[in-house]
């Protein structure tokens, strides 16, 4: 198969410190001597970038939770293959910020129970799991803080609310609690330094376990 590459995202609520964390991550394999592509979802690729802006401006309305579904899955098939497939092949780490579990908890449960459909897509147009998923875990409230301190137009779902991130925050713990040799559940609270120390030990540990 040759090299395979390493495939990590990571997940977590609005403002838990995920986007920041995952350059961190991947300035610091890159010190070591890792190829790294850093990229994100919604879009990662120039055709989900485009897909991008329809699910994070205008309305909380805009669409239904099913449309959505088909949406973020659209942009993601694109993004495994434009971006992350060649990449991997290409023996490189692939650091994303958010990826399926993401659809998982914000489509599959926030607005009534459409795990079944989110899995079946999933397994349909995806079937690819990252190596492993980096959870940061953080207190709904000072996420939603975090957030809005951000200005910009994509701010779709953080108008959801502080429900929505609480409901979030139980899906992703969810997820990892069923799949604790995929996630790395992180404490996100402390300086970006602190949170960065304990990513980076476990990313580093899960390096030398391949
Ligand atoms: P996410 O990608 O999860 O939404 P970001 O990394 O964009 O989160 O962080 C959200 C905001 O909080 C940004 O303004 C960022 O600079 C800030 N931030 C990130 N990590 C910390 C931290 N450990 N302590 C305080 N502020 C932080
Ligand atoms: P992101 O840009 O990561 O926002 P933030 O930095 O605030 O966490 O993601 C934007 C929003 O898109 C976020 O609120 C979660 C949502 N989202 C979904 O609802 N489903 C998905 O599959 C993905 C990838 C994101």
């Amino acid at each position: 198969m040759g090299n395979p590459g390493l495939f990590i995202s990571f997940e977590g609520i609005d403002g838990s410190g995920k986007s920041t964390q995952a350059r961190r991550l991947a300035e610091r394999l890159r010190q070591s001597g890792h190829t790294v592509v850093l990229t994100r979802e919604p879009g990662g690729s120039p055709g989900a970038e485009e897909i991008r802006r329809l699910v994070l401006e205008g309305d909380p309305d805009r669409w239904s939770a099913e449309t959505e579904i088909l949406l973020f899955t659209a942009a993601r098939r694109d993004h495994l293959e434009k971006t992350i497939r060649p990449a991997l092949a290409r023996g490189e780490v692939v650091i994303t910020d958010r990826f399926a579990d993401s659809t998982r908890v914000y489509q599959g449960l926030t607005r009534g129970d459409l795990t079944e459909m989110v899995d079946r897509l999933h397994s349909l147009i995806i079937g690819q799991e990252p190596d492993l998923t980096v959870l940061i875990d953080m207190d709904p409230a000072q996420g939603l803080a975090r957030a809005k301190g951000r200005s910009g137009p994509e701010q779709r779902f953080e108008d959801m609310g502080l429900a929505v991130q609480e409901q979030t925050r139980a899906g992703f713990l969810a997820l990892a609690a069923r799949d604790p040799a995929r996630f790395a559940v992180i404490d996100g609270s402390g300086s970006e330094d602190e949170v960065a120390v304990r990513v980076e030990a476990a990313a580093l540990a899960r390096l030398a376990a391949r």
